[in-house]
């Protein structure tokens, strides 16, 4: 077994390392502040290739694999959590079911702007009443003729304020149990699409995401995407991919409050000494970086394995992203807590990282399937599966 980084990947995860040193974290403390949407850093995103990492060249993407992917969104959340999310909602929540499951037309009119920047997309499945159970969906479709017209809400949409598209889930045969939902791609300025104003949330500040209503929405059965009644099939296998990314990000937010407390504690003096020399310190550290590590080992072979299911259909993905997802965002609640313990008064403050990262850490438990459903999916498949 070899573990090392193929060239390709180092380069990827140098350049997001550039990249996220350079021109996200000078912004990120500030961003988080004034809540705002780095709008230059999406562009600048776009150009470097991080908004489409894992699509094809021939669909103006990046052409990389799942694993670079991984790599360039810890980088990018070490820096700045929301812009950690915004990159990885667009690429595996929206760009990769329209590359899976589109037609060639749809592929061909969203993929390139989309990994390029221009366009920005997001993902609608969760609604005020269904989060967990994201089969009880109250949005409908009904067929009309050639369209289909779209009927209800959907919250925490992330992306949502300034999408140009969405990838959104209704239900179109109640009652039909596991088909009975259909996903469409709605694009931005569809009379009956209304995204509304940004939620205030506890972290993420500069990531908006928001409540969108579908009020007699009516859309071309050619933006149908999948076969009537695979939507709900569609949205579990997207968040197979979607985990992965969120699993690097808190690994990233984690690593970023890890590296700041280890400098910080070879500095900061206490009782004649820097407190690193103490073992009450070096044990909360030693915790740290194996828990990192492990977190990196768990997301590295998810992302490997939905590299091979891409060619090989037996290959499945779907218990080692979850696993991922939960340990990564359970760690990153962690290890951001000790990291902030560490730097005392002065992680409470506003003036430095600690309490940003601690407050971006909290929400990878939650978007995406909370540590709840992970350790369902978890369980389910391992009593099914071994
Ligand atoms: N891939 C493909 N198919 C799958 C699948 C997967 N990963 N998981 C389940 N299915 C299929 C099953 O095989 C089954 O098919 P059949 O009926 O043909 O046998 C069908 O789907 C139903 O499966 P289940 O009975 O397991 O479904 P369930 O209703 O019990 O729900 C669940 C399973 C795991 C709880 C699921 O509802 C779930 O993942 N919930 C969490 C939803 C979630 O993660 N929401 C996050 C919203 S997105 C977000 O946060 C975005 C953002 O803005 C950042």
């Amino acid at each position: 077994m070899d573990l090392s980084l193929t060239e390709e990947q180092q380069l990827i995860q140098q350049s997001a390392r550039d990249f996220a040193r350079g021109q996200v974290e000078p912004l990120a403390r500030a961003l988080d502040k004034a809540g705002r949407w780095p709008a230059e850093l999406v562009k600048a995103m776009g150009e470097l290739g991080f908004m489409g990492v894992a699509v094809p060249e021939e669909y103006g993407g990046a052409g990389a694999d799942n694993v670079s992917y991984a790599l360039a969104m810890e980088e990018i959340s070490a820096a700045c959590a929301s812009t950690g999310v915004i990159m990885s909602v667009n690429n595996s929540l929206a760009s990769d079911p329209i590359l899976k499951f589109g037609t060639e037309e749809q592929k061909r009119e969203w993929l390139a702007p989309m990994a390029g920047g221009q366009k920005l997309g997001c993902f609608g499945l969760t609604e005020p009443s269904s989060g967990s159970d994201a089969s009880d969906m109250q949005t409908t479709a009904v067929r009309d003729g050639d369209e289909w017209v779209l009927d209800g809400s959907k919250n925490w949409i992330t992306n949502g304020p300034a999408a140009d598209l969405i990838v959104v889930f209704a239900t179109t045969d109640r009652g039909a149990g596991s088909r009975s939902s259909t996903a469409f791609i709605v694009p931005k300025g569809t009379p009956g699409y209304n995204p509304q104003e940004p939620d205030h949330k506890l972290g993420i500040h500069a990531a908006h995401s928001c409540t969108i209503f579908f009020e007699n929405c009516r859309i071309p059965d050619a933006q149908r995407l999948g076969e009537p009644g695979q939507g709900f099939k569609i949205a579990m296998s997207t968040l197979d991919g979607g985990r992965i990314g969120i699993a690097a990000q808190a690994l990233g937010i984690a690593r970023a409050a890890y590296e700041k407390a280890v400098a910080y504690a070879k500095e900061r003096k206490a009782f004649g000494k820097p407190i690193a020399d103490k073992q009450a310190i070096q044990f909360k550290i030693a915790d740290m970086a194996m828990e990192l590590d492990a977190a990196r080992l768990l997301i590295w072979r998810a992302a490997m394995l939905k590299d091979q299911a891409a060619t090989d259909a037996s290959v499945r993905h779907t218990k080692e992203s979850a696993m991922a997802k939960l340990y990564a965002s359970e760690m990153a609640t962690r290890v951001t807590h000790q990291a902030l313990q560490i730097f005392g008064g002065y992680g409470y403050s506003q003036e430095y990282d600690l309490e940003r990262h601690y407050r971006d850490a909290r929400i990878t438990e939650i978007y995406e399937g909370t540590s709840e459903i992970m350790r369902v999916v978890i369980g389910g498949w391992a009593l099914k599966h071994g």
